[in-house]
């Protein structure tokens, strides 16, 4: 004859029975009404007890299991578990430690905090997204990689479960030589490093280049990843202004004469301005390079991501062993891959692979293998031939919509290349406010000074296409037209009310 355990429970309550049962049960374990071992009464028996179906009592039990009150045993029944000992855990929560002052001059580096503050001042998730630099889901060839996935672990699954070799997978560092080799990239297998995204090639640089107080230089408007990870190693980060064709020469002689560390550039479409260096202004940057022995640092994180089409300018490895060079595949494929690569000297890699294996001891092989797969197949190049008519899409109904509602006098230059555009703003335009009044209207921006080394407020934003679909990028471009239209309508107010005889001055 079962004992009653005497637990209530009220159907009328806005929690559910199994919910109820699970509350009251817990409590008696806590306060050791039920000790260590103690049986619990059969689900059939507390069923009948309470006047409800096995089932809810069953999940009570499952979800006491999963919490780790009880555990059961086939065809003896459910006992509670040993708890911890609440004595041993301190009564008083203790004083935190002094993290502040624990923190490291990386940790608190300038350009982390800036990013820090504008992902944080997000707060709705709404908005058109006019930031994020990657593909949409729409966009993504998930069966096909699904598949090369399969293949790999049907076909070798010891070399896909294991750590990778250093350098990275042989398969792929031959697949990526040559598609560097179609695209006019003189590099073998033996030249690179598969890296953990891009973004750790460039932190990998870092590291490896430079002691505290060292100068990087980059463009003035540049990727901010290079900002964070640069800064984070104790750089100084110098910005070079440009022109029509490139990093102005003068000042980039100017500045070799103190020495620097290295000169990071994006010669095909410079994140976030698209603005690309001619031939001639290559060549020049190559000299300049070997005249200060300063490094050039080539982030081609859009190959592949042509627009246009029409011949390409060499890039500037091509015309010098000696830059080191960065390329990914999350851009032109699938960031969540986490796949980037670099091209270097031999002595610097043989640093760069000691270093990297320092930070993650490899990169996914699973995933280097199956991407391999992906590339030997000409997956990657079927995926291209679709995304890039879909990107050309999505920017010129971005442009469009800008067109149709933007106040006038904002320029832009059609993108030939990659997955965003830059709008210059005029003066009036605090790039800040101009993000800040946007996502109040409902799309994300860019603000220029969140790229830039010497962070002015005023200049342009950058728009991305690459994430939303053509009917919502013209809505965005319809919530930032209203947006500066109303900061622009805010500022004639300000300065009527400023003008002298408006307020006695
Ligand atoms: C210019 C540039 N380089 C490098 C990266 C890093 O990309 P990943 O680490 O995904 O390869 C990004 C990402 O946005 C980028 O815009």
């Amino acid at each position: 004859m079962s004992q009653r355990t005497g637990i209530q429970i009220d159907p009328r309550r806005d929690e559910p029975l199994y919910k109820q049962i699970y509350d009251e049960l817990v409590s008696r374990i806590r306060a050791g009404e039920y000790p260590t071992g103690h049986r619990l009464p059969p689900s059939r028996n507390l069923a009948r007890e309470l006047a409800t179906h096995r089932n809810t009592v069953a999940r009570a039990f499952d979800a006491l299991e999963q919490s780790g009150f009880v555990y059961s045993v086939v065809g003896r029944g459910t006992f509670v578990a040993a708890q911890p000992d609440s004595a041993a855990v301190a009564a008083e929560p203790l004083p935190s430690l002094p993290w502040s002052a624990l923190l490291s001059r990386a940790a608190d580096a300038e350009p982390l905090a800036r990013l820090d503050r504008m992902v944080h001042s997000v707060q709705r998730t709404d908005l058109v997204n006019l930031t994020s630099l990657y593909p949409s889901a729409d966009l993504l060839p998930a069966n096909a990689l699904r598949r090369c996935l399969d293949h790999v672990l049907r076909t070798c699954p010891a070399e896909s479960l294991s750590f990778a070799p250093r350098y990275g997978v042989p398969r792929l560092r031959e697949a990526i030589a040559e598609l560097l080799r179609a695209a006019g990239v003189p590099v073998g297998p033996d030249d690179l490093l598969i890296t953990s995204g891009s973004q750790q090639a460039l932190d990998l640089f870092a590291r490896a280049l430079i002691n505290p107080g060292d100068v990087l230089l980059a463009e003035e408007y540049t990727y901010t990843g290079v900002l964070t990870a640069f800064a984070a190693a104790g750089a100084t980060i110098v910005g070079v202004s440009g022109d029509a064709e490139g990093p102005d020469m003068e000042v980039l002689r100017r500045l070799g004469r103190n020495g620097a560390k290295a000169f990071y550039v994006m010669p095909n479409c410079g994140n976030p301005t698209g603005a690309s260096v001619s031939l001639a202004r290559r060549k020049q940057l190559v000299a300049w390079s070997h005249e200060f022995g300063i490094p050039l640092i080539e982030d081609d994180y859009g190959a592949d991501l042509d627009l246009q089409g029409g011949p390409r300018i060499p890039a500037l490895r091509a015309l010098d062993a000696d830059v080191l060079y960065v390329g990914t595949f999350s851009k032109r494929l699938i960031p969540a891959l986490r796949v980037g690569f670099l091209a270097c000297p031999p002595l610097l890699r043989r640093r760069l692979v000691m270093l990297k294996h320092s930070m993650d001891l490899g990169t996914s092989a699973l995933v280097q293998q199956a991407l391999a797969e992906f590339i030997k197949r000409g997956y990657l190049r079927a995926h291209l031939r679709r995304i890039i008519p879909a990107y050309r899409s999505r920017r010129d109904a971005l442009e469009a919509g800008l067109r149709e509602h933007l106040p006038p006098g904002i320029e832009w230059q059609q993108p030939r290349r990659g997955g965003f555009l830059w709008l210059k703003l005029p003066p009036a335009y605090d790039t800040e406010l101009v993000f800040e009044e946007a996502q109040r209207h409902g799309v994300l921006v860019s603000p220029g000074a969140l790229h830039s080394v010497h962070r002015p407020q005023h200049g342009g934003i950058r728009l991305t296409f690459c994430a939303e679909p053509p009917e919502r990028l013209v809505e965005g471009a319809r919530r930032l037209g209203s947006a500066l239209r109303e900061l622009a309508a805010r500022a004639t107010l300000e300065s009527s009310a400023a003008a002298p005889g408006m307020d006695g001055v």
